[in-house]
């Protein structure tokens, strides 16, 4: 094939019109990328010694591991104090019962006793006893069936929120057109004032050590970060989901896996991205994949306008004036990533090598033409310092170190589609799949 065109199926970004409510206008986020908010007592759990019960939606991989990536968010949990798991979510009964059976023998077994699986979000919400309720939900569900304001199956976050529950939302939160999650960001936030949740995304790299000594590093420096240039290289011969391969169901390339370092791209500049700036190209799917998981295990029944690309590479420009890039290429074998972002002002670089695995820093300084290895913490990984932020900001009300709320996270899901949508692949038209 010589040539790799796909056509929009529409443009959502137009007509927008939305908006927003005092309460959400007055707390957007701030150029710190994040709200500092304490609130006052209702869902807040303030004695220490009191168990959280959490329930996760979802029993895949992001909440249970996996041989791809570090994640694992059960494994970080049940090692915090006071903790206890009362359900699991997931229409694979059978998936979720055997993590409660697995969980239940290791060394925090107790914790997982009398757990509970069910096969969706509603069956738990009619059948957990006041003893079992979940006080938060950490949900890692497919993008497609989530963050959905107008379609009632896909409001999962809406019908928690009411019910009162905290929540921690894997990315993408969803896979609905941008303005309705900015829509649902709304109302989410407002429920959030109302009923004192904390409503929270995993852009967990805001917790990793590289991200935060870079942040500090352009404080120190009292310079203007000028150019960003963002390398996200992952392998593919492991991604076995044939949904992950289909740019309308799990996000795509951008949306789906670079939407973490759009995401970083935000939370260091302390900008955004100016829509209009924005230009990209991609190589499509046309170019075959020599180690792609075998069928059904990939793309091999997606229709060929929504596959995956294989590279993308995009520049834009921030609100601030600087400038930025970003490399994405679903290319390599093996397991290891290959992932770097560079920050330029003037006198300074600053390289942040590998977020996801060895995370280090160097910096050049003004007036010199030497790197330096800028030592990190690395005593503990950005997954249990999001989840400290989020269980610490349940029992007391005090959100200042929750670095990602949902409406933030809204903004980087609708930069995510931006920029895949420059490259030319399909964005989400509202049709319900
Ligand atoms: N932040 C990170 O580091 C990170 C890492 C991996 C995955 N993720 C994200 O987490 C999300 C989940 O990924 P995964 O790897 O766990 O996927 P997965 O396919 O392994 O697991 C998803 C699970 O959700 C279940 N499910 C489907 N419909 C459901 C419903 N209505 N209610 C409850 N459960 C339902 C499925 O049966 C499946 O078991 C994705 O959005 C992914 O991008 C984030």
């Amino acid at each position: 094939m010589a040539h790799f065109l796909r056509k929009t199926v529409r443009d959502v970004y137009t007509n927008r019109g939305t908006v927003l409510s005092p309460l959400l206008a007055a707390s957007r986020p701030s150029r710190e990328g994040h709200i500092n908010r304490a609130f006052g007592t209702s869902s807040v759990l303030s004695d220490d010694n009191k168990s959280i019960n959490v329930a996760f939606i979802g029993a895949g991989g992001v909440s249970f591991g996996t041989a791809e990536g570090p994640w694992n968010h059960s494994v970080r949990l049940e090692k915090m104090p006071n903790v206890r798991f009362t359900a699991i979510v997931d229409p694979n009964l059978e998936l979720a019962q055997k993590r409660v059976d697995d969980l239940s023998k290791g060394a925090y077994g107790h914790k997982w006793k009398g757990c509970e699986v069910f096969k969706d979000h509603h069956a738990m919400l009619e059948a957990s006893s006041q003893e079992k309720r979940p006080d938060a939900v950490i949900i890692g569900v497919p993008p497609l069936i989530h963050g959905s304001l107008d379609v009632p199956q896909y409001a999962m976050e809406l019908d928690l929120a009411k019910a009162g529950m905290h929540m921690l939302v894997e990315k993408p939160i969803s896979m609905r057109p941008a303005e309705e999650v900015e829509r649902l960001a709304e109302v989410l936030h407002e429920l959030a004032d109302e009923k004192k949740l904390v409503i929270a995304v995993g852009y967990m790299l805001r917790y990793n050590p590289a991200i935060e000594k870079a942040k500090e590093l352009l404080k120190e420096l009292g310079r203007p970060v000028k150019s960003i240039v963002g390398r996200y290289n992952c392998t593919y011969n492991n991604i076995y989901k044939p949904q992950w391969w289909h740019t309308l169901q799990s996000g795509g390339t951008i949306v789906e896996q670079a939407t973490h370092f759009v995401d970083a791209m935000r939370h260091l500049s302390g900008s955004e991205l100016e829509k209009s700036t924005i230009r990209a190209v991609a190589v499509g799917p046309d170019m075959d994949l020599s180690e792609m998981p075998p069928p059904p295990y990939a793309e091999h029944t997606v229709p060929y306008d929504m596959r995956v690309n294989r590279a993308t590479v995009a520049v834009f420009r921030f609100e601030s004036g600087a400038v930025g890039s970003l490399n994405h290429t679903l290319l390599m074998h093996g397991q290891n990533f290959f992932t770097e972002l560079d920050l330029f002002g003037d006198g300074f670089h600053i390289i942040v090598r590998d977020p996801y695995q060895k995370p280090a820093v160097f910096l050049r300084r003004p007036r010199s033409n030497d790197y330096e290895q800028v030592p990190l913490d690395l005593g503990r990984d950005m997954y249990e310092k999001q989840f400290d932020a989020f269980m610490h900001a349940v029992r007391t009300g005090d959100q200042s170190d929750v670095r990602c709320l949902f409406h933030d996270a809204a903004r980087t899901y609708e930069t995510s589609w931006w920029i895949s949508e420059a490259a030319g692949s399909p964005v989400p038209d509202g049709s319900v799949a």
